[in-house]
Order: structure tokens, then C-alpha cells, then sequence
């Protein structure tokens, strides 16, 4: 046990710093450029709480909308989304300058009384920041309402990212446009990745299910984490959600003084096993969910799972969440991840292009089993960056080992999770000048040769250790050393990774070489990444791989789980305008 450590565990009041110091980062080191984990988290929360999502009937509500709604306050960004439901459903999501401005457009809001007059049952009245825009009262008229003056137009940022993924065809055109496989990582990466409006909708799922429990829990904290926040996330992932019941505020002098107070809280005793409580307390969650959340549907609970989840799909963000109450270190790898990603721009598009070239050739899946997930192979990039001659990334050891007191973070079941925040005090420079297609190939002649029979890897060491028992894939969780974060891979899931690392670079290696292809040339052929990304059955078996990959289309390029939405078990309003 190091000493700060130790230090928490003296000190009790330090371990409820863990989560609780996150949500609302403080503003200090706002100004010093690129945000850090806390002030991203916290920035996005905050902004969540200026915004809400009103159902529109079309894009072209967008001026009516605005001219409505300016009445409440100053909006400062407008985006359009559409969902494929039965027909398209369009919104608009709003950003007000003021929360208390969003609170008043939410408080504006009316109860659908439509619905019962016609039979359709009425809605649980309950408020949240997901809203629909109703066509004006017969007589109101849109004629008596005011145009959009130019200067409102320049101020509301109009804007239509959309949330879904490129499809096929357009990646399959934007990679044969570029001019170099290296053109090419970068275009996957920045044309896959989850856009600014993919992060708001997910900060707003999020909020809507803290507001849902504030009436009991005042303190209450949904927090964003996995490829959501960690900058790993590409359109469409899921989003993964901690609830902490006491989650949300700093360390201030009010709670110094209540430490202080002859005043208790009277409470439920909590039952004697700490799982079985957290099982219950999530069924109940899991009802309240499905009963009074506008847009949650398909709850299902997973509760025997090692880590309890409820799963649910959102109809007006077009999103699966996946909420759980006790995995809370998850948030902290997910900070690990997110400084990774800032340490060095080669980090993300290197981890894309693997996570999808994985996809591709069917050794991930969206569906949990014995297959290598995201994660691990997140890991696996991270690992290979780390033991490089000249590290890309230092080892997370070196980074606890640069830790301060203001970097201690322990969560509440007493995990340690803290590691140095800022980079300058690691000390960390690296001088490697590789181009991302050359580190590309050099991951994949890497795991080529890894034992993974005989060698666990260690990101906390950043070198492989002797493997501590029979698993297939070892990789050491970093922050629960005791866990082995590939455990679910089997064996053979294991060989066929080797055998699709070989493949990977005996095809790359060529496609490196290969630099006379000319511009039509390019336009015209298959080469670099979209070889990679070829149908297995296309790319050449190497004599010593004994395990056939298995057959997957070319569209496995394209996210699985997007194609097949749940059922949608809540019927919206229809937008009459
Ligand atoms: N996590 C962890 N240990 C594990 C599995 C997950 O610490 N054994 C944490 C990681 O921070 C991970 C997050 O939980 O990022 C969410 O896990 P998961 O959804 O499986 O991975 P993502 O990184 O979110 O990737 P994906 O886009 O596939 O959801
Ligand atoms: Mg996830």
C-alpha cells in the first residue's frame, strides 16, 4: 500500500473525494488549452443542464422553434437530429446560456392533455429536458408570430451533424479518396468518431436519469464513462452510465460543518450483503426507469452479471445505455484512457483502425461472449505503444508514482485510483517519429510474435510479466490488479486473434511497399486500409494457421449493433404542425 493510500484510508473524508470531486471540475485549468478528464466531464454536465431536446415535425421548425423558445433566454447553439422510427422523427437539441434559462423553458412546458381526450391514456407527468413542439392553438395562428431577424439567425448555430454512422459506401469512397494509408487512418478516425452532439445527447441521457432521482437522492450523480468519454467512442456506441446515490457535490464548507452536526439523518438500515442491496435497489431503479422516463424503453436488468447492469434503449436519442451502481472504477480507467488519447494524436486513429479492423474480421462482437472486446484490444494498443523502444506512452506505474496529494482518488469499495493528472509532473517525452501506418504494421508484427500462452501484460509495468494462471488472454486490469481484464477470451478466440494479427501484417506489410499505385489507380482499386478491412475468405492463410477465420461480410465494417434497433415499446406524440 503506497502512502497515499494509506494516507485514505486515515483519512475517510479523502475517499469520498473519488467520485464526488469529479463531477464539477473546477474551472482553473480551463484556460491552459485542451481540457482535462475532470473539466471535460464537468463541462459537458453543466451543459447538459443549459440544453433540452424538443421533437419538432421537420427540420424546417428550426426558425419557429427558435423564435419560441428565445423568449425563455438566449439560446446559444441549436443542432437538428433525425431517428428512424416508424417514420423519421426529428429534433432539435438547444443549448441555452443559463441553466435557470432551460429550467424555465422545461417549467414552461405543458402536459400532453391531447392524448387523453382521445383516448390514448394519459401520460405520466413527468419533467424532464425531452420536450415536443406542438402546432399553435386554432386562432394563434403562425401568422401573428414574429420572422427570424438576421442578427437572431448569425447567433443560433443552425447546425446539422446527425448522429448516425457513415455508412458503407461513403467510408468505402472517403478511404479510396485518400492519398496514403496514412490519409487514410486519419479520415477513419475523424470521420467515425462520436461527434459533439453524440457527447450532449449522451450528458443528457445521463442528467435525465440524476433529475429523475433528486427528489431522494439530492446528491445524486449519473456519470458518462467507457468510449463515451474517453475519446475511444465512435457514432452510435453505447452509452455506459455509474449511478452513485451521493455522488454529486465538493468537498465544501457546508459538509465540513455537517461532519460536525448533532443532527442525523434518519435512513433504511442497509441489508447485511452489499451485491444483494445493490441487485435490489436496481430492480427498483430498472421499474422506475420503465414506468415514468419519457423515451426509455426495452429495460432489461442484468443483475447476475459480476458487474449488475440495466440495459435500455432511448428513443429520442437513438441510444443503448447500459447503467450500472457498482463498477466504479470503470470511471477511472476511462480517465486513464481519455490522458492516453491526449499524451499523443498517433493514439486514437492507431486504436480505431485496430478496433475496426477487429471488427471486420469478426473478433469482436457487440454482444458479450468469449470473443476479445473492445477494451481489451484498447488495451492491447496501449500496451504495444508503451513497450516500444521509444514509448509512445509511458507506463501507468510511472504515472502513480508522479501522483500528488491532489490526484488521490479512492473509490468507495476502497480502490485506489490514483495516478499523476497532469502530465508535465510524469515527465513523459516521447521521442518516437514513427507515421501512424508504420506503427500499424509494427502492432501487428508485434502481436504476431507475443506468447500469449506464457506472458500477461501489464500497462502498470508496461512489459509483459509472467502470466498468473491458465487464462487465455492475460492483461492485468490496471486498476484492480487482481483481475484479469481479457478472462471472458477463450483459446481458440485467443489463436484466431494470432492467426488475424499475421494475416494483418503480411497484407499490410505489401500494402506499405506498394507506394507506385497511381491517383486513378487508387480510385479504382481496393489498397491499404480497405484491404485490411476485406472479407477474410480475399486475404491469404498463412500455412501454420490450423483455425479457419470465420466468414464475415464486408459490411461487418459497419457497427452491428446499429443495424438492428430494439423495439420500440413507447409510442411519441405525433408533432402536429
Ligand atoms: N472497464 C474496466 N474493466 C473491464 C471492462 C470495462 O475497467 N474489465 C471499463 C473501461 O473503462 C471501459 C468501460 O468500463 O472503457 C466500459 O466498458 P465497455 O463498454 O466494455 O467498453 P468501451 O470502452 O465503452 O467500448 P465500446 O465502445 O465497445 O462500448
Ligand atoms: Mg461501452
Amino acid at each position: 500500500m503506497n502512502t497515499l493510500m494509506r494516507l485514505s484510508l486515515q483519512f475517510p473524508q479523502w475517499r469520498t473525494y473519488c467520485i464526488k470531486q469529479c463531477a464539477f471540475a473546477g474551472a482553473e485549468a480551463a484556460a491552459r488549452g485542451k481540457p482535462n478528464y475532470e473539466e471535460f466531464i464537468g463541462n459537458h454536465h453543466q451543459q447538459a443542464q443549459r440544453s433540452i431536446v424538443v421533437q419538432v415535425s421537420s427540420e424546417k421548425s428550426y426558425a419557429e422553434l427558435y423564435n419560441y423558445c428565445s423568449r425563455f433566454g438566449h439560446i446559444v447553439t441549436v443542432q437538428h437530429y433525425s431517428v428512424q422510427h416508424e417514420d423519421e422523427l426529428h429534433y432539435m437539441l438547444l443549448e441555452y446560456a443559463s441553466s435557470e434559462e432551460a429550467t424555465a423553458a422545461i417549467s414552461s412546458s405543458a402536459y400532453n392533455a391531447e392524448l387523453s381526450s382521445s383516448g390514448g391514456g394519459n401520460g405520466v407527468p413527468v419533467r424532464s429536458p425531452f420536450l415536443w413542439f406542438r402546432a399553435p392553438a386554432p386562432g394563434a395562428g403562425r401568422r401573428g408570430q414574429p420572422k427570424l431577424a438576421n442578427n437572431q439567425k448569425a447567433h443560433a448555430l443552425h447546425t446539422i451533424y446527425g448522429t448516425r454512422a457513415l455508412n458503407h459506401e461513403a467510408l468505402k469512397e472517403l478511404l479510396h479518396g485518400a492519398s496514403s494509408i496514412d490519409q487514410q487512418l486519419h479520415l477513419l478516425y475523424e470521420r467515425t468518431c462520436l461527434n459533439d452532439l453524440g457527447v450532449r445527447m449522451r450528458f443528457l441521457a445521463a442528467l435525465q436519469v440524476e433529475q429523475a432521482i433528486s427528489g431522494m437522492f439530492p446528491e445524486a450523480l449519473a456519470q458518462p464513462f467507457g468510449s463515451s468519454v474517453n475519446g475511444f467512442g465512435k457514432m452510435g456506441c453505447d452509452l455506459d452510465l455509474i449511478l452513485r446515490f451521493d455522488g454529486k457535490t465538493t468537498t465544501t464548507d457546508q459538509d465540513i460543518q455537517r461532519e460536525a452536526s448533532r443532527l442525523i439523518y434518519h435512513t433504511k438500515e442497509n441489508l447485511s450483503n452489499g451485491r444483494s442491496q445493490t441487485q435490489r435497489q436496481m430492480e427498483c431503479i430498472g421499474d422506475m426507469l420503465h414506468l415514468f422516463l419519457p423515451g426509455v424503453c426495452h429495460v432489461r436488468r442484468i443483475l447476475q452479471a459480476r458487474v449488475p447492469i440495466i440495459k435500455y434503449h432511448h428513443e429520442h436519442l437513438d441510444l443503448e445505455v447500459d447503467l450500472s451502481m457498482s463498477n466504479l472504477t470503470g470511471f477511472f480507467m476511462s480517465e486513464l484512457l481519455y490522458m492516453f488519447g491526449q499524451i499523443d494524436p498517433r493514439v486514437r486513429p492507431l486504436t480505431f483502425c485496430v478496433r475496426r479492423w477487429a471488427q471486420s474480421c469478426g473478433l469482436t462482437n457487440p454482444s458479450p461472449g468469449r470473443w476479445i472486446t473492445n477494451f481489451s484490444l484498447t488495451c492491447l494498443v496501449m500496451f504495444f505503444l508503451q513497450q516500444l523502444r521509444q514509448p509512445i506512452l509511458p507506463a501507468i506505474g510511472a504515472m502513480v508514482k508522479a501522483a500528488t496529494a491532489t490526484d488521490i482518488r479512492v473509490t468507495e469499495d476502497g480502490i485506489n485510483c490514483t495516478f499523476a493528472r497532469d502530465m508535465e509532473r510524469v515527465g513523459f517525452q516521447s521521442r518516437n517519429t514513427s507515421s501512424l501506418s508504420e506503427l500499424l504494421l509494427q502492432f501487428f508484427e508485434f502481436y504476431s510474435q507475443f506468447d500469449f500462452h506464457n506472458r500477461a501484460i501489464s500497462l502498470n509495468e508496461g512489459r509483459a510479466l509472467a502470466k498468473p494462471d491458465h487464462s487465455a488472454m492475460y492483461i492485468v486490469n490496471p486498476l484492480e490488479q487482481l483481475l484479469n481484464v481479457s478472462k471472458n477470451v477463450s483459446l481458440e478466440e485467443s489463436e484466431r486473434l494470432r492467426i488475424e494479427v499475421r494475416n494483418a501484417a503480411w497484407m499490410l506489410e505489401s500494402e506499405v511497399e506498394n507506394t507506385t499505385l497511381s491517383e486513378s489507380e487508387r480510385r479504382e482499386q481496393s489498397w491499404g486500409l480497405l484491404n485490411l478491412f476485406k472479407h477474410p475468405e480475399k486475404s491469404v492463410i498463412r500455412p501454420n494457421m490450423f483455425f479457419k477465420p470465420r466468414m464475415v461480410e464486408v459490411s461487418d465494417l459497419f457497427d452491428k449493433s446499429q443495424s438492428q434497433p430494439p423495439a420500440i415499446n413507447y409510442k411519441s406524440p405525433t408533432v402536429r404542425q
